[in-house]
């Protein structure tokens, strides 16, 4: 969006206004249907009248929009409509997977269909702008927000954000933007130390360019209306008064005009974070770095006319702040039609509907998308007509839980949980269910119960891990484990000798004991998957669905591991288990429980004749990288496959692996597809020690295969000769 320029009815706003009506458009109140950060002092609905507020969040649904709306243009002085703000991260009312989840079906048309669909649903509740796509690069489970990131690598998170604001911004019926994304947290939340939430992130100017600053220069390019500065500090400068990243870089280098909202209360956290005195020092570092909203600190609202006493920021600043906005409701179209888009016409006919069914539809597919078959001993799954099941743990009938963090306006009793979904999918079969342990601590263990349900079972389901409210923000922990009453649960099932499926519910990458992982007969990745996570591992477990899902993050054996991701760089004694002057630990192995594109499918995929269409590059040539894969297995299915590139000798160290793109390939049993990539050589330049872009003479590498396990990779070689 283009926010800066002239308009006159922006411009003839601002000639009207007086400061506390320009102050009120640059701030962002919440109001209390969901609690996404401390709740402020303010009732935001009294102060609509006054002019005091241009924008609300974490409110949503005909009757309220309509009411806050209405006082905004029928009873403010001059009648500039409010926008209505939500994170609406993975889905509305229809939930999908969580990110992180959803992230692993490396399906760009998916994630870009789910935005899609919850723009549609958002907007007819009243929702202007949702702060999303989060694509924090991410590497360290012990951090909670983890969930709601595309993982651990820079290209997905990229690629992701891309498809996210598609899905968000597509046109409506009038042309205009459904959901104004607003991609976020700009920038290295991910990176935040020890994993602890809101840390400080103290990362080299390399890794801001490599790994966190792309996923938002993918955003800006595809059109992103909005930007949310982090709450951290990077080396030291907090985010949220960040000019040279801000002003320097977002806006200058990337020509970014649209919105820069500052995250909740971040503004007068300058206070805390040490760099501002008080209130109107820290609303004048914002301005000033280019923070268009102040989101829940009052500190533009009392502060900057402090400020302005003070000579801190001047009137065009802030007029600016204000043009940005009124320009941005403009082109939503707010000013011809406050409440547009709304589904129900009036504020009484805002009744709950039941969830349309191809919404339904698209959610149970991004769950079998979504859900990551990680181990299958002698091919157990799918099940054959079993007689009984037994169904263990605390997620195995829980629908509020199964929408994870972030759920945004989904209800628990939309959801069709584990229990339901295999009793719909297994229809002549008998399911029991106990639950058998709580989430957390051992009151209420009942291993008794346990026993009983399991007693005769085919195979027993165990549905263990996090609750929603075990990750997401301010959840971060130290043990990003199962806990001990869940695992006592695990043990009785595994001590009944009858086989059992492990099927993990979490919002991160969790520590699983040895035992667990080599007792069970299959293990699944299920995340959160969303409101028909139920009936989405039913049918995987049947075969009605056969799994082509992949971890977009690497999944540590200890926590001592973290942060762990495949694109470490080799070190001079490289990890040799023979040679204990080699990297590595002393206590627990070097490699990963499960690296970065693992899963597996009821078929198997071979690769062959990896080619090249040219073995010399020069700067600007492209290479096309080309392998057959065929569907060597017993079913139809969809294989992924990664092209990685290394840079074996470089002027700076290298990673073992660079992503460079995937795709996905579906091929009926026998079927062989010949997968091909096209690489611009200027690509595989790097930085140099002037931060210039550089590709030396020599050998460059190419892996290409099913995930970043070495195991799993097979490489080519091109040679780079620049003439
Ligand atoms: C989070 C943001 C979120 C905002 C509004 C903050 O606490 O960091 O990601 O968009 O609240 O809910």
């Amino acid at each position: 969006m283009k926010l800066s320029g002239k308009s006159a009815r922006s411009d003839a706003l601002i000639g009207r206004m007086n400061l506390s009506e320009k102050l009120g458009q640059i701030s962002m109140l919440a109001d209390g249907l969901v609690e996404t950060g401390p709740p402020g002092p303010h009732n935001p609905f009294n102060m609509i009248v006054d002019g005091r507020v241009g924008s609300l969040l974490n409110v949503w649904g005909a009757h309220l929009v309509r009411e806050a709306q209405r006082k905004a243009v029928e009873e403010s002085r001059l009648g500039v409509p409010l926008f209505f703000g939500l994170d609406v991260v993975h889905g509305h009312k229809s939930i999908h997977p969580v990110p992180i989840g959803e992230a692993g079906s490396f399906d760009r048309q998916l994630w870009e269909a789910t935005a899609r669909d919850s723009a549609i649903e958002a907007m007819a509740d009243g929702v202007h702008m949702t702060f999303a796509p989060m694509i924090d690069v991410a590497r360290d489970p012990r951090w909670g927000r983890i969930v709601e990131t595309a993982g651990e690598d820079p290209l997905v998170n990229a690629e992701f954000g891309r498809a996210r604001v598609r899905g968000y911004q597509a046109p409506d019926a009038q042309g205009l933007m459904r959901l104004a994304a607003c991609a976020k947290h700009f920038c290295a939340y991910g990176a935040v130390l020890s994993g602890r939430d809101y840390a400080e992130a103290d990362i080299s100017w390399r890794a801001l360019e490599e790994i966190y600053l792309p996923p938002f220069r993918a955003c800006v390019d595809e059109g992103v209306a909005a930007i949310m500065p982090a709450f951290v500090d990077v080396a030291g400068v907090a985010m949220t008064a960040h000019k040279r990243l801000l002003r320097d870089m977002l806006r200058a280098r990337w020509r970014f005009d649209g919105l820069i909202v500052s995250d909740y209360n971040a503004i007068a956290e300058l206070i805390n974070h040490g760099v501002a005195a008080d209130l109107a020092e820290a609303a004048a570092l914002a301005l000033n770095a280019g923070v268009d909203i102040d989101m829940m600190s009052d500190a533009y609202f009392n502060g900057l006319p402090i400020a302005l006493a003070r000579g801190l920021v001047s009137m065009d600043d802030v007029d600016m702040a204000v043009r940005r906005v009124l320009n941005f409701k403009e082109q939503l179209g707010l000013f011809d039609d406050p409440y547009r888009n709304m589904a129900h016409k009036t504020a009484k006919s805002a009744t709950s509907k039941p969830l349309a069914p191809e919404r339904r539809a698209l959610s149970r597919q991004a769950a079998q998308s979504s859900i990551v078959l990680l181990k299958n001993a002698d091919g157990f799954l799918p099940l054959k007509a079993p007689r009984m099941l037994a169904v263990l743990g605390p997620l195995a009938d829980s629908p509020n839980d199964q929408l994870g963090p972030w759920a945004s306006a989904g209800a628990g009793e939309d959801a069709v949980t584990f229990v339901a979904g295999l009793r719909e999918t297994f229809a002549q079969t008998d399911v029991r269910y106990a639950k058998g342990a709580p989430f957390e601590g051992r009151d209420e263990v009942d291993l008794e119960a346990a026993r009983k349900t399991l007693a005769g079972a085919d195979a027993i389901i165990l549905c263990i891990g996090e609750s929603r409210l075990m990750s997401g923000e301010a959840v971060s922990r130290t043990r990003p484990e199962v806990p001990e009453g869940q695992l006592e649960l695990a043990r009785t099932a595994l001590e009944s000798g009858a086989p059992v499926i492990l099927a993990i519910n979490s919002g991160r990458p969790l520590i699983l004991p040895d035992w667990l992982v080599e007792g069970a007969q299959a293990i699944l990745a299920a995340w959160h998957a969303g409101t028909e996570a139920g009936p989405a591992l039913a049918q995987i477990l049947s075969g009605a669905c056969n799994p082509s899902a992949r971890l977009a993050i690497t999944w540590p054996r200890v926590t001592g591991q973290a942060p762990i991701f495949y694109g470490i760089r080799p070190t001079g004694r490289p990890h040799d288990p023979q040679n204990g002057w080699s990297t590595g630990f002393s206590d627990a192995p070097f490699d990963p429980r499960w690296s970065f594109g693992q899963g597996l499918s009821y078929t198997r995929f071979t690769r062959a004749n990896l080619r090249v269409d040219r073995d010399t590059l020069g700067l600007d040539d492209l290479v096309s990288v080309s392998v057959d894969v065929t569907n060597a297995g017993v079913c139809d299915g969809v294989e992924t496959v990664f092209l990685f590139s290394r840079d074996p000798v470089a002027q700076v160290t290298r990673p073992m692996l660079e992503l460079h793109d995937f795709t996905k390939v579906a091929l009926r049993q026998g079927e062989t597809r010949t997968v091909v990539f096209v690489v611009k050589a200027r690509d595989l330049c790097y930085l140099d020690e002037d931060r210039k872009p550089r590709l030396d003479d020599g050998a460059m590498q190419f892996h290409i295969g099913a995930s970043a396990r070495p195991a799993d990779l097979d490489r080519i070689d091109v040679t780079i000769a620049q003439g």
